[in-house]
């Protein structure tokens, strides 16, 4: 049995794996609507959720979920929860940019103790469990070593909003460029960004509007990778949060300092 092995996590990849398949065979080829304002969300998003759930119940019976496309009224703090983001990255997908995953984590009375994010386009697999490490396509992974914000790339997501969050945004963006940073991405699926930040390839990752099926997978494969996770002020992030500050950890301080949100800066 491999070391990152156990039945949630075990559940959660099969489960990934099969909404990807779900979602690929409905590429260009689905319906598309829109929620609120410029947020869409298609057949895939729908038949991916209910492939997971179906796959899950399959395996545990009684637990509980919360999902982006149904309202299944789970509390953060259940016994059982599941948290799942079917499709992330909706827009990329619905305008045929191959840069989308899924993303599914298990959380036992408000504590994340299995996830996994599935790119199925890289066919990339990110898992971790609680204390076991984190994983790409079963290797081991571990956050960046750089040490300043001067030498990083830092990935950013835009929420739907086109007034002060969009504006706080734009506004740390240039903070972010003013500090010498090598680069700064905005790829459209923030469960991915996150797990690019657990694997080196980002050093870091802000955003101050998500939803827990965003980030639950991802937050659990970055501590597990070594790195570290706050809200968007510095403060410990959990279910309930809704912005977020990701980082190796090394640069955390700096990182917060320029895109930490203290509640008077949003202009
Ligand atoms: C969105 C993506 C995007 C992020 C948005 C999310 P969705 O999720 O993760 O990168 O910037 O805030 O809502 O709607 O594609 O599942
Ligand atoms: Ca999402
Ligand atoms: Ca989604």
């Amino acid at each position: 049995m491999d070391s990152y092995f156990d039945k949630h996590l075990e559940v959660a990849q099969e489960a990934a794996r099969r909404a990807g398949k779900t979602i690929l065979e409905r590429q260009g080829q689905t319906s598309i609507s829109e929620k609120g304002q410029n947020n869409l969300v298609t057949g895939a998003d729908f038949a991916a959720q209910e492939t997971i759930i179906k796959f899950i119940q399959e395996h545990f019976a009684g637990h509980s979920f919360i999902g982006e496309e149904q309202d299944l009224s789970a509390n953060s703090d259940a016994a059982d929860l599941w948290i799942i983001d079917p499709l992330d990255g909706t827009n990329n997908f619905v305008h045929k940019i191959p840069h989308f995953s899924i993303s599914i984590a298990y959380a036992s009375s408000g504590r994340v103790t299995a996830g996994a994010v599935f790119d199925p386009v890289r066919s990339e697999m990110f898992t971790a469990s609680q204390g076991k490490g984190a994983f790409l396509n079963g290797e081991p992974i571990s956050v960046s070593e750089t040490l300043s914000l001067q030498e990083a790339i830092v990935a950013t997501g835009f929420y739907y909003d086109r007034g002060i969050i969009m504006r706080k945004t734009l506004n740390s963006i240039e903070k972010l460029f003013e500090a010498n940073i090598h680069g700064i991405r905005r790829f459209g699926s923030a469960a991915l960004d996150l797990c690019w930040v657990a694997c080196g390839r980002f050093d870091a990752y802000f955003e101050y509007t998500l939803s827990t099926w965003d980030f639950a997978a991802g937050m659990l494969i970055i501590e597990e990778a070594g790195g570290h996770c706050t809200d968007q002020k510095g403060g410990q992030l959990d279910l309930n949060s809704t912005g977020i500050a990701v980082s190796n950890g090394i640069l955390h301080n700096e990182f917060l300092n320029v895109v930490g949100w203290n509640g008077n800066n949003g202009g």
